[in-house]
């Protein structure tokens, strides 16, 4: 984790190249802060995109952000927890993201998250009691492709439907971490 300190543990770097490479948000997250010219004073901009790209913040994403823009890892998670709006990585064992974005939002998106808010009974934003599942949501994540998108603990999956994302979550509640 990162500490106030912006020292990191060594475990919690940012993510692999392999990961950037895979995951089609990082290259959005990139473009964006291209458009800043990687300026330190866009942060608050930047970790308002990475937020919409990932629903959350993580570790691993904030010291992405941290080497992108050359700022300490301390000040990059100082000015996350001190805006209420910005998500730190939520605490259930499983994190499914639900895309709200257009395309998706068209695909019905809306009837997916509701089926998951009435079988997890939470609402977006919650973790459930058990804190095995927490449920978000995020803006277009770069996948209009292949939508209604979902993200099941960090790995996008494509055309859902209610009945796709019920099942998946349920698996999780029922065979825990
Ligand atoms: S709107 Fe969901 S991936 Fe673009």
């Amino acid at each position: 984790m990162i500490t106030a300190s912006g020292r990191t543990k060594q475990r919690s770097l940012g993510p692999s190249p392999e990961k950037i490479n895979a995951d089609k948000r990082f290259k959005i997250l990139e473009t964006h802060m291209k458009r800043f010219q990687f300026k330190q004073d866009a942060l608050i901009e930047v970790l308002h995109k990475a937020q919409e790209l990932f629903g959350y913040l993580d570790d691993e994403l904030l010291f992405y952000i941290a080497q992108s823009l050359k700022l300490p890892p301390g000040r990059v998670y100082g000015v996350t927890t001190f805006y209420h709006f910005f998500t730190l990585r939520p605490k259930g064992v499983h994190i499914c993201v639900v895309c709200m974005g257009t395309a998706c939002y068209v695909k019905g998106a809306g009837t997916i998250l509701s089926a998951l808010e009435d079988t997890l009974k939470i609402k977006s934003g919650e973790t459930t009691s058990d804190g095995q599942v927490s449920l978000l949501t995020a803006r277009c994540i770069g996948a209009c492709g292949i939508a209604p998108a979902v993200v099941y603990d960090g790995v996008v999956a494509p055309r859902q439907t209610p009945e796709d994302a019920i099942k998946r979550v349920k698996g999780w509640v029922k065979h825990g971490a």
